[in-house]
């Protein structure tokens, strides 16, 4: 059952909401709790745009703080102005290219900002912990079976590492200090304001430019993509309706190849598939992933409500209509990226 409005009353600290998932998780509560406080945490990396909340401006129930998980000082700081009763902790270095070729990064920020955070929500007596984890701790799957919460841990990227050394001291908190925690391991994202480094905005960036596509070895790995809202509102449900202590698993039932994917943005786009190629695989590269929610369904009554046609209609439409959004994005920094990463592959 979703819960109601007076269930969302409180302070939450949102951590890394200026991302792709967790502007569309702000907008999701400012939208359905009226009585909700947000704050809005986070570092502005290369991944974090105050754009994505701009029409946030204004709102009283909606405020930014710039700060560093993983810096003590900023968290204390935070956590003695607003005084949070939630703690939804999306912020992380998210992109498993990034965390090959620099993995330190990832270590100071997903794993030593987890334990900033839990310290910091235990010392304040929050009233709940929620670790926006991935599907990605469980490592890797053959042709068949799903992901459950009972799963092995076996990741395979430093992301994947990190993500899964950060969700233990999340469990640890729970476990050893009494911290009310819920973790939520969802499937990959897509959707509005998604940074183009990942598959699907990479590949409608380029094949709005007439660029080549690059996919990685021969484009038959499987990803579970879900629709980020339907992600949004099952972290809602998790965090006013979960067991403490539990963890849940999140997917939408949408396997396809990444040749699938890119075919679709092409047709799309009416782009000709001559803009594909092949590029030397991703090292490590996990094949498939695939997730049972069937604990998130029958425990919480969450579905998802946008199948992947519809959802990637409103995705590349969102792009189409947001040329702006992405021309900010691809400057600098960006480029270097792009080169470094790509250059050497084709
Ligand atoms: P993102 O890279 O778009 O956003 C990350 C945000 O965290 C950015 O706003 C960035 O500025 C901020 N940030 C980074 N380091 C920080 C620090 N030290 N202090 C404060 N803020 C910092 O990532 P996303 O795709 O929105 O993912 C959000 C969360 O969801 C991550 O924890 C990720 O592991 C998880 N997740 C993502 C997916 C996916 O498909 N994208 C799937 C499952 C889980
Ligand atoms: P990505 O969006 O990086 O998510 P993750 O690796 O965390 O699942 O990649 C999704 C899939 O797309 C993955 O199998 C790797 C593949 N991929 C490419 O083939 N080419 C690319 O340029 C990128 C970024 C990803």
């Amino acid at each position: 059952m979703q819960s109601t409005d007076t269930q969302g009353q409180g302070i939450y600290l949102v951590t890394g909401g200026a991302g792709f998932i967790g502007s569309n998780f702000i907008r999701h509560m400012i939208k359905r709790y009226t009585n909700a406080r947000i704050i809005c945490f986070d570092a502005l990396t290369y991944a974090g745009n105050i754009e994505n909340l701009d029409e946030l401006t204004g709102n009283p129930n909606y405020h930014f703080v710039h700060g560093d998980v993983a810096n003590p000082r900023d968290v204390q700081d935070v956590f003695e102005q607003f005084n949070p009763d939630y703690i939804v902790h999306f912020a992380a270095e998210s992109h498993v290219d990034r965390s090959i070729l620099d993995s330190d990064i990832f270590v100071r920020t997903n794993v030593m900002g987890t334990q900033v955070l839990l310290d910091f929500a235990r010392m304040n007596e929050a009233r709940r912990f929620l670790q926006v984890s991935t599907d990605e701790v469980y490592g890797s799957l053959g042709a068949t079976g799903l992901f459950s919460e009972t799963s092995p841990l076996a990741p395979n990227s430093p992301y994947s590492a990190s993500k899964t050394a950060a969700d233990l001291f999340v469990r640890v908190a729970h476990k050893t200090h009494g911290l009310d925690v819920v973790t939520t391991r969802c499937s990959n994202n897509y959707g509005p304001y998604q940074f183009p480094e990942k598959l699907i905005p990479l590949m409608i960036h380029n094949a709005l430019n007439d660029k080549p596509l690059p996919v990685y070895g021969d484009g038959m790995n499987v990803r579970d993509w879900i629709y980020v809202g339907d992600h949004c509102r099952a972290i809602d449900m998790v965090l006013h309706g979960g067991r403490a202590g539990e963890i849940y698993n999140i997917g939408a039932d949408s396997e396809r190849t990444t040749l699938d994917i890119v075919r679709v943005i092409l047709r799309q786009l009416g782009k000709p598939e001559s803009l594909i190629e092949f590029v030397t695989d991703r090292p490590g590269h996990d094949w498939r992933y695939a997730i049972d929610a069937s604990k998130m369904r029958n425990e919480l009554g969450w579905k998802p409500e946008v199948d992947f046609d519809e959802g990637m209609t409103r995705t590349v439409e969102w792009y189409l209509d947001h040329p702006d959004w992405i021309e900010n994005i691809v400057t600098g920094a960006y480029r270097n990226y792009i080169k470094t990463m790509y250059e050497d592959r084709e």
